[in-house]
């Protein structure tokens, strides 16, 4: 299962994203104005978001720096997320991955999605400094 396959993924991640709160809740202090109960449905839609930024991101593998631009600007100069969350979440959506799909995501698989993620999570925080 790469990156690309990812439509069943998609559905998994937008029920699962209160992972990152509960595992990581250092997280929470950015979505102090959603509801995170489990299954919400200020998660259910921010999920979606989430993932059809990503769905976005794998048709553009060869020009990630323009696609991600305009979240590139939003994560740096609106939100100030803290650069070490973005690990974070990758880390939460590779262990969903693994929890859902226990055959298909073998080693090869989770080192396409660790470094697909570790690409767009450096689009994101390149406009730090
Ligand atoms: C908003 C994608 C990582 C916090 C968004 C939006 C997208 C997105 C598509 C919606 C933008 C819009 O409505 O125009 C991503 C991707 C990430 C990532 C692809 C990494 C793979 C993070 C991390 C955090 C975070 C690590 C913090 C822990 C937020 C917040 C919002 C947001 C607070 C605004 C939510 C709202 O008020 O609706 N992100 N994000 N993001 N993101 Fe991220």
């Amino acid at each position: 299962m790469s990156p690309r396959q990812n439509s069943d993924v998609f559905a998994v991640f937008v029920l699962d994203i209160s992972r990152l709160f509960l595992s990581y809740p250092q997280t929470k202090t950015y979505f102090s104005h959603f509801d995170l109960g489990s299954g919400s449905h200020d998660l259910q839609v921010h999920g979606g978001k989430v993932l059809g930024a990503i769905g976005e991101a794998t048709k553009h593998l060869d020009n990630l720096d323009e696609a991600l631009s305009k979240l590139s600007d939003l994560h740096a100069y609106n939100l100030r997320v803290d650069p070490g969350n973005f690990r974070l979440l990758s880390h939460t959506i590779q262990v969903t991955l693994a929890a859902h799909f226990q055959a298909d995501f073998d080693a090869t698989a989770q080192a396409a999605w660790d470094k697909f993620l570790a690409a767009i999570s450096t689009v994101l925080t390149s406009k730090y400094r």
